[in-house]
């Protein structure tokens, strides 16, 4: 199985990322690293226990990571994730985070790795505060570590909390300047290809069709956002992000990308704008593969019918 760390701010299409790795045996998930973002390190660290526990696996360690950017004024997400998940959606749990930090958790499993031969992947669904922390801790962990899938970006699209970009980045482009020149090959997700996939009324009654606790849940998660916006996307549905990071590691052929090399405007007015240069017109060599278009029918597929198992009877 594939080894990863998820670093995330749970966030409810972070839970669907989380929930369908959980899902997929193709996956080991080494643990959970939680940081500050759509909600505050807290709540995002009680939401990641919830989802373990949801899906029974509290046996995978959760995390505390960076409660604040590196030098930014936080920027939380605004209206479209709830806090701390409604208990009547994903029910309370006693499961606690480690003593270590996420920041230590990371640089610990990619000097392990190293040690032993081996090689993680990061699911990077949140701020990059964390991974840029880890990789500043102890640069040489970029050797431990194969690759670095990341929601976040936005190039031909405008970006959803200012116009010029995408959540993620915008939060801490400090830290995405850091993992961008990392030297680690990063696989990039940017709001121009997650929002080619939508989902609908219909794909929550099929994470529902087998009563399992996950599907159920996550099904109610996205209820509690308004999905059926259609001034918003041009079409009803909405988009579920960070689970694209996932699928690829799961079905790579979903997707179509090329190699770019990527930077991140860090002052003026439009810090946090993403820029990217798949011409070579720069003369900086690539730094990560772009991913621009997704099979939007496999990936909503991919995503339900997975989630909905998990403790399906
Ligand atoms: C990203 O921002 C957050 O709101 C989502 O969880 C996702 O990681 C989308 O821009
Ligand atoms: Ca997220």
């Amino acid at each position: 199985a594939v080894e990863i760390i998820i670093d995330t701010d749970p966030g409810v299409d972070d839970a669907a990322a989380i929930l369908l790795a959980l899902a997929s045996p193709e996956l080991a998930v080494l643990g959970v690293t939680v940081v500050a973002g759509n909600v505050g390190l807290e709540a995002s660290v009680r939401n990641a226990c919830k989802l373990l526990t949801l899906a029974g696996r509290r046996d995978i360690p959760v995390h505390a990571g960076a409660s604040r950017p590196l030098l930014r004024d936080q920027v939380m997400g605004k209206y479209a994730h709830i806090g701390v998940f409604p208990d009547q959606i994903v029910p309370p749990t006693d499961l606690l985070p480690r003593q270590v930090s996420a920041i230590s958790f990371i640089a610990d499993q990619a000097r392990l790795a190293i040690s032993e031969g081996r090689r993680i992947t990061i699911c990077a669904i949140g701020p990059l505060t964390n991974i840029a922390l880890a990789l500043r801790l102890d640069p040489d962990i970029a050797q431990g570590i194969d690759r670095i899938a990341i929601m976040g970006g936005t190039f031909a699209t405008p970006g959803h909390r200012m116009p010029w970009s995408e959540y993620n980045i915008l939060a801490d482009p400090h830290a995405a300047a850091i993992v961008f020149a990392s030297g680690v090959p990063l696989i990039l997700f940017p709001l121009d290809v997650t929002l080619q996939a939508l989902f609908t009324q219909t794909d929550l009654a099929e994470l529902e069709a087998a009563n399992g606790p996950a599907g159920r849940a996550l099904a109610g998660l996205l209820r509690s956002f308004d999905r059926s916006d259609i001034q918003r996307y041009g079409r009803p549905g909405g988009p579920i992000h960070d689970a694209m990071t996932i699928a690829f590691l799961l079905q790579p052929r979903l997707f179509t990308g090329s190699d770019a090399a990527i930077g991140v405007t860090l002052c003026g007015p439009t810090a946090g704008q993403t820029w990217m240069d798949p011409y070579g017109k720069s003369g900086l060599p690539p730094n990560a593969v772009v991913m621009r278009e997704v099979d939007e029918a496999a990936y909503r597929r991919l995503v339900t019918t997975r989630i909905a198992r998990i403790g399906a009877a």
